[in-house]
């Protein structure tokens, strides 16, 4: 099976650190506090043998994938169908991989204390959820489209909808955080969080598609986004600093 970290995403060289370590992104203010300050230390060959939890389907709740369906009433907002796959960077399915997603609800505002965005919570919506890949690496939820909401990066800065994404392979120590986007959202133009995902092709991977077959008849809006890990140069998901 493919592991999660054989793989950070080659960001470009940066003569003190290497090739493959994410640097300070002047137009993304907090990777200032992100972006290591010291060359990186390698650990022992032994704590990448450790094995972490083991996501067995126990874990999992019969609702955990459907956010829709977390609360005794229906989220506002547009609902949707988010699936896809977890694919090695030879294109086999990765399974029983644990994928874990959060989001802002449909106004645009997380369910955080650090979030005093002026916009109304949902009483119904948490934003969190998560499933295992099956045999296919296929992962699905069913949730509401994200609402954009200003940041404070800069000057009328607004994040583009998205959901974040984390997806651990069968080590603890192997994960990947990264950022789903919707196709055609205009703010994608001005985000320098996805702009920090340099090369426009790699930056094309972290946007979904509109899928019909997805899409549910009077119900539900379908996207499919795949998520590649691994070195598999173009097709690569990019990675995001946590
Ligand atoms: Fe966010």
């Amino acid at each position: 099976m493919a592991t999660i970290q054989d793989d950070p995403i080659v960001l470009p060289d940066d003569p003190e650190f290497g090739p493959e370590v994410q640097v300070d992104y002047p137009g993304y203010r907090s990777t200032r506090w992100r972006a290591p300050s010291r060359p990186l230390v390698t650990l022992p060959e032994e704590f990448h043998d450790l094995e972490g939890p083991v996501f067995g389907p126990e874990l999992i709740g019969e609702l955990d994938h459907d956010l829709t369906r977390q609360h005794a009433g229906e989220p506002l907002g547009e609902r949707i169908v988010v699936t896809g796959r977890v694919l090695d960077e030879a294109g086999r399915a990765v399974r029983g991989a644990l994928v874990e997603i959060w989001q802002a609800n449909a106004a645009g505002r997380y369910r955080h204390e650090v979030d005093q965005h002026p916009a109304p919570l949902d009483p119904n919506f948490s934003g969190a959820g998560r499933c295992l890949t099956d045999d296919e690496g296929r992962w699905r939820f069913v949730t509401i489209k994200p609402g954009s909401y200003p940041w404070g990066n800069h000057e009328n800065a607004w994040r583009p909808s998205h959901i974040h994404f984390s997806v651990f392979g069968r080590q603890f120590t192997r994960r990947l955080v990264t950022q789903m986007y919707f196709p055609g959202d205009p703010l994608l133009e001005f985000d320098p969080i996805a702009h920090s995902v340099r090369d426009p092709k790699a930056r094309r991977l972290l946007i979904a598609s509109f899928d019909l077959e997805t899409t549910q008849p009077d119900w539900a809006l379908g996207y499919r986004w795949d998520i590649v890990l691994g070195r598999a140069g173009a097709r690569t998901t990019p990675l995001e600093e946590s």
